[in-house]
This record gives C-alpha cells, sequence and structure tokens, in this order.
C-alpha cells in the first residue's frame, strides 16, 4: 500500500524520522511530501527541505521524498495513495488533526488518515523550538538529523559574528 506522510517539515526533525521509520516498516511505498506553501514564510526553502530529507533517509527503498502544492487530496489522488499519515504527539495535536482528517475525508470519501502515536522522547520536538534553540546558538545534534544540524549552523552562523 502507498502511503503519503505530508508536512512543512522546516525543517525535517528526529520526530520526524521517527514516525517515518516505523511508517516504512508498516507500508510497501511511503511517499514523504513538503507542502509548497507561497504564503507561509519558512526559513528553508522546498529544494532545501526536500533535499535535507533525502539525506536524512538513504538507504531506505521503499521511502520516496517530493513536494506538492494545492490540496492534499488531489495530490493523494495524482499518487493513487488513499492512505495519510501523521503523527500524533500529544492531545493537544488531536483537535487540529481530527479536523484535517474530517476535511479531507469529506473532500475525498476513500482517503482514511493513520496516526502513529510519536514515541514519548520526542512528544516536546516540533520544527520550530529546533529553529529557536538553534537561533540562540543552542544544541540541536539529538533533535535532528545531523545534515539539519548543519544546515540550521549555516543559516544562523552569522548572527554570532
Ligand atoms: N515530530 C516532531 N514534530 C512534529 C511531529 C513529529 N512527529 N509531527 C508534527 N510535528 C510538528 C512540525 O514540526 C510542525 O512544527 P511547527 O509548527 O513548529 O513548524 C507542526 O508539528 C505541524 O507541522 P506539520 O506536521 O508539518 O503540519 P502542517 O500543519 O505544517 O501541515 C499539512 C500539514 C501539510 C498536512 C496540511 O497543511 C495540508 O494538507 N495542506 C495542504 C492543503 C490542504 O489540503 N489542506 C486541508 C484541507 S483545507
Amino acid at each position: 500500500m502507498t502511503v503519503i506522510y505530508p508536512g512543512s517539515f522546516d525543517p525535517i526533525t528526529n520526530g520526524h524520522i521517527d514516525i517515518i521509520e516505523r511508517c516504512s516498516k508498516k507500508f510497501n511505498r511511503v511517499i514523504v511530501s513538503v507542502l509548497n506553501n507561497s504564503s507561509k514564510e519558512t526559513l528553508f526553502t522546498v529544494e532545501e527541505r526536500v533535499d535535507m530529507i533525502e539525506k536524512s533517509l538513504e538507504g531506505y527503498d521503499n521511502i520516496e521524498v517530493d513536494s506538492f502544492s494545492g490540496l492534499l487530496i488531489d495530490y493523494a489522488k495524482e499518487k493513487e495513495a488513499k492512505l495519510i499519515v501523521r503523527g500524533l504527539r500529544a492531545v493537544s495535536d488531536f483537535e487540529y488533526e481530527m479536523q484535517m482528517a474530517l476535511i479531507n475525508k469529506s473532500l475525498y470519501q476513500d482517503l482514511e488518515t493513520f496516526f502513529f502515536i510519536a514515541s514519548s522522547k520526542y512528544s516536546f520536538l516540533s520544527s520550530s523550538v529546533v529553529k529557536e534553540v538553534s537561533s540562540h546558538g543552542g544544541d540541536v545534534k539529538d533533535l535532528v538529523p545531523d545534515i539539519v544540524e548543519k544546515a540550521l549552523n549555516e543559516k544562523f552562523i552569522k548572527d554570532f559574528y
């Protein structure tokens, strides 16, 4: 079965990697897809985000990395995927995720949303937290893949010299 794991991934964190790795063990084909949303300001471009995800997930032959714009349901139809995967870190994620899952299902009856419970060690993690810590010179080594740590250091280095 083909599943889509969509998100902003600005940048990808170890919390996302945890979900993707678990997903790749349960489904034949996993498409990790970066939302290309020109109205949302991001630290990294879509190309940078896709590149970092690809490099973080080298070696998995059932994981593909892509980007999409517009409605997720249209992208799912294009990819012939009938399952969306999302992670739930805490009860606070539930309301938003339920709303999205219901909207998507109301627009595309065949589409289901499957939730993985995020590992407790990553339940506090978000891309914003990582950017905040890194922008102030904090160590994010245990929170993101090496390639992302390096990219964050490069983005923020000018602030320290
Ligand atoms: N580990 C760590 N962080 C996680 C996480 C996990 N397992 N799961 C979510 N997050 C964090 C992300 O880092 C992000 O943090 P931030 O807010 O600090 O940047 C936040 O949770 C939510 O981000 P994300 O999972 O990327 O979702 P999103 O809300 O940015 O985007 C889409 C969700 C892309 C699925 C949704 O916006 C979408 O489908 N858009 C297309 C348009 C559409 O079809 N909309 C629905 C119908 S109106």
